[in-house]
């Protein structure tokens, strides 16, 4: 059985990424179970704050982390890019007291995201790959995932109306998951 963190990188209520992410738990296979985290109450950065001691929420999440056999992105897209709050969030997670080498490092990450444009987080998936070369991270590139014109998918309570992307990302989760468990045997 594998546990896999779960992160969208967007805070606002009616985010389509946090409900891309609610519908990938939920179609996770039966051996994987992906916990639903949040980056919410991790603040801006600041190495004076971290001198003082990580925030809550961060050390938190870093210990949920190292416990963790992998982890799953689901990123927006700001500006072709990464949304700053999200970079942000990892990059106090890879910051001490626990340090980016012990969470993060063969650490298998997974990486999908939704957007209104049709070209659904390409730009964003794409920026990500430094990231976790930087951090040495297990990124799975078996299958690939760009949710585009995401607001046709999703009602408004941000249920999944689409069936042909329920089987698309079920069929991701399966991908995913047996990297996971795969990267994990290994050690
Ligand atoms: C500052 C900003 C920049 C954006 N830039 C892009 C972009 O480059 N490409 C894109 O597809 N969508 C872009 N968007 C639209 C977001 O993809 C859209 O707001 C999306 O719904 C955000 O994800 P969420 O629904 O999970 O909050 C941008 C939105 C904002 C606020």
């Amino acid at each position: 059985m594998s546990t896999i963190i779960g992160l969208s990188g967007s805070l606002r209520k009616g985010s389509y990424n946090a409900a891309l992410l609610a519908v990938a738990a939920e179609v996770a296979p039966d051996d994987c179970t992906v916990a639903v985290e949040s980056i919410a109450g991790i603040p801006l950065y600041d190495a004076d704050l971290e001198a003082a001691g990580a925030p809550v929420p961060v050390t938190e999440l870093q210990e949920k982390l190292d416990a963790a056999d992998g982890l799953l992105l689901v990123s927006p897209e700001y500006n072709q890019s990464i949304p700053g709050v999200f970079k942000n969030a990892i990059d106090w997670l890879s910051s001490f007291p626990l340090g980016g080498d012990k969470i993060f490092r063969d650490l298998p990450v997974g990486l999908i995201g939704a957007s209104p444009s049709w070209s659904g987080t390409i730009n964003a998936q794409t920026a990500w790959l430094p990231v976790f070369r930087g951090l040495a991270m297990k990124p799975f590139l078996g299958e690939t995932l760009y949710v585009g014109e995401v607001r046709g998918k999703f009602d408004e309570d941000r249920n999944l109306t689409d069936s042909a992307l329920r089987d698309r990302l079920t069929h991701w989760m399966a991908k995913f998951a047996a990297f996971v468990a795969a990267e994990t045997k290994q050690g």
